[in-house]
């Protein structure tokens, strides 16, 4: 039988850590080929939640203790996860909440969705299906949703839909890979660059329906106000999306740069400065794409990979230069020529943008299996 390692990380979870051991043991009847080992990771609750566990001990061989310090929820899972690599080499890593926010009889679907073949599986509460509390406030479900939305657009990985869940089930050989680069999130951030960084590494991810219910027992510990400001500057600094962006940007003022220079200052032709001008941008375009924005999936050193690469890349630089110089002609028949600025910032924002980001992801620089 497969060993799977469902990780609980405790602070002051003293009402609800006997009860939900048992509730997650009692789901093995359910399961043939998977063996359940529960982790408890507890910060030195004062509220004894170790002891407790200790003493449920007796009744569970399965049942595993580690204390670590009080330095955040990541650095606890970071713990966990090196005790039971070490410890109980189990094909799959649960995570989960210890206090009843999370249901032990949702543990069998992640399995089933881990033997179809996912490498991570989110238990995910804006699906069909899932379900956040109904009585949570107003700001609180804002916070929850739009949380997520500005992770999931600004990371522009849209098929995950819930960044910030604490439900998951995830093959070891990504933990292993990836818990050594997590060190430095030691807060709740920790989740959603787990899960960034799984993907990068080409993790086949699924989401499945849960509902979250709310704690009846004990408090949460979450800060939200650090959580917002280290969320936001992780989007900020990882997503490659962003960087294309700022890449973009980079270039129209290269290009613009030299055509002055070369319009200006050498009085040469307008075609050909145009076209030296804006050969520059994509080159420059290229490489801070291929060793910033993408350097995750940089293009493999070999020289005649780059210039194939590089040839796709100009193609597709090309197109976007014939869809804008198309669409600019056509809202000016439609519209009227007085309005050709706007017509051209939003044909970039909204057909560009996407249209050059999608290809590269999907010609040049296509994820690594
Ligand atoms: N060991 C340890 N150390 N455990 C901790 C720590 C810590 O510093 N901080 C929190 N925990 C444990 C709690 O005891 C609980 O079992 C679990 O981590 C989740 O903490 P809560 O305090 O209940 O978090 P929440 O309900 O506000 O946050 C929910 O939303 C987050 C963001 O969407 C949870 O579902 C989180 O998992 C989720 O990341
Ligand atoms: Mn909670």
């Amino acid at each position: 039988m497969k060993r799977v390692a469902i990780i609980l990380p405790t602070y002051n979870e003293s009402k609800n850590i006997e009860k939900l051991i048992g509730e997650i043991f009692n789901q093995q009847k359910k399961l043939k080929n998977w063996q359940l080992h529960v982790l408890v990771v507890d910060s030195n609750s004062p509220d004894g939640t170790s002891n407790l566990v200790k003493k449920t001990q007796s009744r569970y061989d399965n049942l595993h203790l580690l204390k670590t310090e009080k330095e955040g929820l990541g650095k606890a899972y970071i713990a966990g996860f090196t005790y039971v690599v070490n410890h109980l080499s189990p094909t799959v890593i649960f995570e989960m909440d210890a206090d009843f926010s999370h249901s032990p009889s949702d543990i069998p679907f992640f399995l089933k969705e881990i033997e179809k073949g996912s490498d991570f599986v989110i238990g995910a509460r804006y699906i069909k299906g899932g379900s956040i509390p109904k009585d949570w406030a107003l700001h609180r479900k804002m916070f929850s949703i739009f949380g997520n939305l500005i992770v999931r657009f600004g990371l522009m990985k849209l098929s995950v839909t819930d960044w910030t869940s604490g439900f998951r089930a995830i093959k070891t050989w990504i933990v292993k890979d990836i818990a050594p680069q997590l060190s430095e999130y030691s807060g709740y951030v920790f989740q959603v660059a787990l899960l960034d960084k799984a993907i990068k590494k080409g993790a086949k991810v699924a989401e499945i329906p849960i509902h979250f219910l709310d704690r009846k027992h004990g408090v949460s510990k979450i800060n939200s106000f650090q959580y917002i400001i280290q969320t936001l500057f992780y989007v900020l600094t990882k997503s490659s999306f962003i960087k294309y962006v700022v890449v973009g940007l980079t270039g129209a003022v290269l290009d613009f740069g030299i055509s002055y220079f070369l319009i200006e200052k050498l009085h040469w032709y307008l075609w050909i400065a145009t076209l030296l001008s804006a050969e520059c941008a994509i080159i420059s375009n290229f490489l801070f794409n291929n060793f910033w924005s993408f350097s995750h999936k940089k293009i493999d050193s070999k020289f005649s990979l780059y210039v194939n690469k590089f040839l796709k890349f100009n193609t597709i630089s090309a197109g976007a230069l014939g869809i804008q110089a198309g669409g600019i002609e056509l809202a000016g028949f439609l519209f009227g020529r007085k309005y050709w600025y706007i017509y051209k910032v939003l044909i970039i924002a909204f057909v560009i943008i996407p249209y050059s980001y999608i290809l590269y992801n999907k010609v040049v620089w296509k994820e690594k299996k």
